[in-house]
Formats: structure tokens, C-alpha cells, sequence
């Protein structure tokens, strides 16, 4: 699938032409970071996830299932996986990116999904993750990116160089 942003690799959910190349610069020695694939299933995305929230027991094809779904869908999610040296995935976030009629047409993104793995955490993953999601924002077209969080994150994200903005209401289903 081409898109305005370069071509999509085949087992690839976007181009890695939005992969920040100051985020590739600023990694640990040995760590890579680039979209989701299809045969992420079994690097430990899920496992990277559960220290974020409940995940489920999610088998691989209904895994393969929802990741075509994502990429089917015209391009509007951006999930990215950074990887430590021995190819285990250890940090993962997501940039949705909604199209609005307000705005001039204009598009606004969406951060969801953001976690470290618990030994992996404080070296700055994090905070390359939210740059690099800044990065597909930016080079998406978005003219800005909102997220929800917990008290408790409030200061990662303000180090993310977010600050607070409104409030959040919700209805669970
Ligand atoms: N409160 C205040 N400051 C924090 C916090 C926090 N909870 N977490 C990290 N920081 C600071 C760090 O000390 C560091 O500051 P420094 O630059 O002065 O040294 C800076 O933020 C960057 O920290 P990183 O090392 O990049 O953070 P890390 O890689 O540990 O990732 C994260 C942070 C993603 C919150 C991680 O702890 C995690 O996965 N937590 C569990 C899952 C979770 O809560 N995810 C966020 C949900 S909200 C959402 O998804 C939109």
C-alpha cells in the first residue's frame, strides 16, 4: 500500500519513513525502533502491554486479525515497537490520527497505549517513544496531539514537554 509518506513494507503497519531519525540517533546502544509488524506477536508485544493494563488472552491469529484491521483501515494508526538488542520488544505507543472536518480539514493525533517494560524502564524509553509519535504527528499532518493519563504519569508527560489541558469525561460499556 503507497501512502503521501512513502511505501508500506508488506508485513509492515506504516512507513518507516515517519520513524524519527533523532529518535534512531538517541537510543541505547543495540536498540532499534519502527512500526509494528505482523510477526510481532510472538517478540513480546503483548507481554510489553500487560504492564500498561489488562490485555486478555489474545491468540496470535486474532492478534494478526485486528493488525490488518489497523492497516486496512486507510492508514490512521501508527503503532511503533522499540526493540533491545536481543530483538525482544520493550516499549511501545500508538498515534491515532483523526480526521476532523473542523480545523480547515484539519487532523489531530491521538497518543493511546504508551508502556516500557517494568526492567526497562527510567532509561528514556519512554520518553523517545512520545518524541517519535510527535515525530508521525508532525509529518502526518496533525496540527495537534491530545492524550488522557493518570495523575500519577502527569510528570512524564510534562517532561514530554505536554502540559495539562481540560478534563476528561467517559462512559465504559
Ligand atoms: N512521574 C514523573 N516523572 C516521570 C514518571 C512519572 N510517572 N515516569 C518517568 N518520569 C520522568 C523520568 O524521571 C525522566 O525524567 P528526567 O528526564 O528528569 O530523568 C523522564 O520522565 C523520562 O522518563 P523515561 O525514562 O523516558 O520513562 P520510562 O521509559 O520509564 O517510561 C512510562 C515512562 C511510559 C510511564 C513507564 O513508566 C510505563 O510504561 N509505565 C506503565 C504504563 C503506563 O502507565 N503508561 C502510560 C499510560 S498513559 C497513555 O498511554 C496515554
Amino acid at each position: 500500500m503507497a501512502t503521501s509518506n512513502g511505501t508500506v513494507a508488506a508485513n509492515a503497519l506504516f512507513s518507516t519513513s515517519l520513524i524519527s531519525p533523532n529518535v534512531v540517533a538517541a537510543l541505547p546502544e543495540g536498540y532499534t525502533i519502527r512500526p509494528l509488524q505482523r510477526a510481532d506477536f510472538g517478540l513480546g508485544f503483548l507481554d510489553v502491554l500487560r504492564v500498561l493494563t489488562h490485555v486478555g488472552d489474545v491468540p496470535q491469529e486474532e492478534f494478526e486479525k485486528r493488525f490488518d484491521e489497523m492497516k486496512a483501515s486507510g492508514g490512521g494508526y501508527h503503532v511503533l515497537v522499540i526493540l533491545d538488542g536481543e530483538q525482544k520488544i520493550v516499549g511501545t505507543g500508538a498515534l491515532i490520527v483523526e480526521r476532523k472536518f473542523i480545523h480547515q480539514l484539519g487532523k489531530v493525533g491521538h497518543i493511546e497505549d504508551i508502556a516500557v517494560a517494568k526492567d526497562q524502564q527510567g532509561k528514556k524509553l519512554g520518553l523517545r517513544i512520545i518524541q517519535a509519535l510527535d515525530y508521525v504527528a508532525e509529518n502526518t499532518g496533525c496540527y495537534k496531539t491530545i492524550l488522557d493519563c493518570s495523575e500519577a504519569n502527569e510528570g512524564f508527560y510534562v517532561k514530554c514537554g505536554f502540559k495539562r489541558a481540560g478534563l476528561e469525561m467517559a462512559h465504559y460499556y
